[in-house]
């Protein structure tokens, strides 16, 4: 499973040989980690245009808060955040070439560039123009700047209700998510937790697909960020789901999710309060092209992936199973977005959850308080990448921005941001976490 050839390239002979040879160099990305939690050194602050956020409790007081030594000017930043969220027009648009032009070099390596931008007006096509002219920016520099940096575009129109996710896109917490454009905005109600060290304590979250690979790290994560988790797996699976429920001092629930009283049987074995985090990321693939796929490889992978995490949601919604300020985050996938030959079931299934996401998303937060986002995973190092053949692997490995696959604990701390109590302005969103993924991009 290990990523032998990235583990090569970070010693000096392997430097070296790689260099001599032309071969790809990735950089070994800085993680989260208890040691070094988050980044340290200077935040390079710039603008184009007039931004709308600027004020005494704008967007300054806000990158003040992320423990950044926040600069006008800086030799070596760890981060640079352009607020273009001023740009109108093809002038200002110029400034954003003016502003990142003579600093993009100077980034430290697994570092940061985040572009601010405004939601397009569509009463405005001028405006529309040069803000949509920042996606293609950013996800050029992500796939150019290389040295394990990471480019983001986030689109707001108020500083505060950011903070959760500036404080996660500028710490090591996001070092798999580049080439992403994330709205943020007209959600629910945004709670700043009274540490943001521990930002669950106090919730219960419910895990699907807890004894292994990414939902076992989900779990882990939730749980160092304070929550009580309850973690859910097949019965099959049950020795494993208990060592990490026992673990991480959580509960077990060993349940086939596609049962049909899945969602009773949750909620009957939820504590009295309910929940306030419920992440469906238990999933299958059943790989066949069409034209060999009998029909319970199509309908087993729909049941898991997409018809029990429609149903749970419908059930725990209705039944206010989900506690007001509560966050749904489905595990959706890149195959999803671009397809994949071979996967018309799992593309399909995950597809879907995109489009449930879209739906239920204004209707959650109107309805119940509730947001309801995805994460996209894309080439992850599990048990599930590792039983791909060699070739395909080392293709899928490498074909990213970051020439190399992500970590389960890349898409936990991805879906640890969504849970966040503070990401209430974060709703409806498909976050990749795919190190920009050439596959659809
Ligand atoms: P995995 O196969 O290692 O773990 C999935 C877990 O879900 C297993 O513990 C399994 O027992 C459980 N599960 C399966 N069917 C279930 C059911 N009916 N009821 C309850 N639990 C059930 O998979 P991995 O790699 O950790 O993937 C997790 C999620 O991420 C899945 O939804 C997968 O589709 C998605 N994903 C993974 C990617 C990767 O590269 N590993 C890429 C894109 C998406």
């Amino acid at each position: 499973m290990a990523d032998r050839y990235l583990s090569f390239t970070g010693t000096t002979p392997g430097r070296f040989l790689t260099r001599r040879l032309g071969l790809p160099q990735p950089t070994a990305l800085h993680r989260w980690s208890a040691e070094h939690p988050s980044f340290t050194g200077e935040l390079l602050h710039l603008s184009a245009g007039k931004s709308p956020l600027d004020g005494p409790d704008g967007l300054a007081a806000v990158l003040g808060r992320t423990g950044l030594a926040v600069r006008a000017r800086s030799e070596r930043p760890v981060a640079v955040v352009l607020d273009a969220t001023g740009v109108t027009d093809i002038d200002t648009l110029a400034e954003v070439h003016a502003a990142l032009h003579p600093v993009v070099r100077s980034v430290a390596r697994s570092g940061r560039v985040i572009v601010l931008g405004a939601p397009l007006d569509t009463t405005d096509h001028h405006q529309a123009a040069v803000q949509q002219a920042l996606e293609g920016f950013v996800r050029s520099l992500g796939k150019e700047i290389g040295r394990g940096i990471t480019v983001t575009l986030l689109r707001l129109t108020e500083a505060n209700a950011a903070e959760s996710t500036l404080r996660f896109l500028l710490s090591p917490k996001s070092a798999y998510v580049s080439g992403q454009v994330i709205g943020i905005g007209g959600g629910a109600e945004v709670t700043a937790p009274a540490d943001w060290a521990l930002p669950l304590a106090g919730r219960t979250a419910l895990v699907t697909g807890a004894a292994r690979g990414i939902g076992e790290a989900v779990a882990a994560t939730l749980a160092r960020d304070g929550a009580r988790v309850v973690c859910l797996d097949v019965p099959g699976a049950a020795v494993e789901l208990d060592s990490v429920a026992g673990r991480l001092g959580g509960t077990a629930l060993p349940l086939d999710i596609t049962a049909p009283d899945a969602g009773a049987r949750i909620l009957a074995a939820l504590p009295s309060g309910g929940l306030d985090v419920l992440v469906h990321n238990a999933g299958i693939t059943r790989d066949r092209r069409l034209v060999n796929m009998a029909v319970e490889r199509w309908s087993s992978v729909l049941d898991v992936n997409l018809a029990s995490v429609l149903r749970t949601t419908d059930a725990l919604l209705s039944a206010g199973g989900l506690a007001t300020g509560g966050r749904i985050v489905a595990t959706a996938s890149i195959a999803g977005l671009a397809g994949n030959a071979g996967q018309t079931n799992y593309a399909a299934s995950k597809a879907g959850v995109a489009g449930l996401v879209r739906a239920l998303a204004p209707n959650a937060a109107a309805e119940h308080g509730v947001t309801v986002n995805a994460v996209a995973p894309g080439f992850i190092e599990t048990k599930m990448t590792a039983a791909v053949p060699l070739f395909i692997r080392e293709a899928g490995r490498r074909m990213n921005s970051l020439g190399q696959g992500g970590l389960p604990v890349d898409v936990a701390e991805t879906t640890a941001w969504l849970a966040h109590p503070a990401s209430g302005g974060v709703n409806g969103q498909v976050v990749r976490v795919c190190g920009q993924s050439l596959l659809g991009a």
